[in-house]
């Protein structure tokens, strides 16, 4: 059978045309995934990289729960413009303790990655409020809902426990520690304590060039 008459056959039978299309959607999906399965730069932290405290991780939760991962990736390409304007690109290492990773590709804001020491924590808490009050021409919605809300201090020892049987190397005494450290916090204290640790340390200078 030619490629003609093969792609005849194909096209005139539903059943094979389907077959077809999720067979090859399925390498392509394959290609993707099986990698980063095996790939363990993805899975071994970078030296500089800490795993998030308990106030972090709540905030980020938060992050996650407000859809800011919509408008916002967190993943620095090593790209000219995008060393240039953000700072170091991203290692994959970095993303070790991120649960699931936040990376995206949607960037209706700027990238987050590098965020963290970028402006003060005051700056952020008017911002989340009220975007307009500090960046007039922004289009980011508001979240004053935030700075009334208290931190979530239910399920984080078990969270961090949970994180502790994955690798992530949170001691006994940090995990006793976590719900206290959430006291009389808010989420938008989550959140701002959340965007500082973004990025940081960056990793050191060698290589933070893009090719
Ligand atoms: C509808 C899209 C949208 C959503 C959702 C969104 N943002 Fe933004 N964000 C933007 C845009 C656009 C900007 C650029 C203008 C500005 O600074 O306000 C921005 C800017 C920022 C900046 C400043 C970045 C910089 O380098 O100056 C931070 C920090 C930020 N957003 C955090 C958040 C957080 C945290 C959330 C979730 C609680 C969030 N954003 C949700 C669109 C969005």
């Amino acid at each position: 059978m030619n490629a003609v008459e093969l792609h005849k056959k194909l096209e005139s039978n539903a059943g094979l045309l389907i077959f077809g299309i999720l067979f090859v959607s399925a390498i392509g999906g394959l290609v993707q995934v099986l990698p980063s399965v095996f790939q363990d730069s993805l899975v071994t932290p970078t030296a500089h990289t800490e795993p998030y405290g308990a106030l972090e991780l709540v905030g980020r939760d938060i992050y996650i729960r407000e859809g800011c991962g919509n408008c916002h990736s967190q993943q620095v390409r090593p790209l000219l413009a995008e060393v240039r304007r953000y700072g170091p690109y991203s290692r994959a290492g970095e993303s070790a303790y991120d649960r699931p990773f936040l990376w995206g590709s949607k960037r209706t804001g700027p990238d987050l990655h590098r965020i963290g020491g970028k402006y003060t924590d005051a700056w952020h808490r008017l911002h989340l409020v009220s975007p307009r009050a500090v960046v007039p021409k922004s289009i980011m919605p508001g979240y004053p809902w935030l700075a009334d809300a208290p931190a979530d201090a239910g399920d984080i020892a078990r969270k961090m426990r949970i994180l502790r049987r994955l690798g992530h190397p949170y001691t006994d005494a940090e995990i006793a520690a976590a719900p206290a450290a959430l006291q009389g916090k808010t989420e938008l204290d989550a959140v701002v304590a959340y965007m500082q640790v973004l990025g940081r340390p960056p990793p050191p200078d060698e290589g933070n060039q893009a090719p």
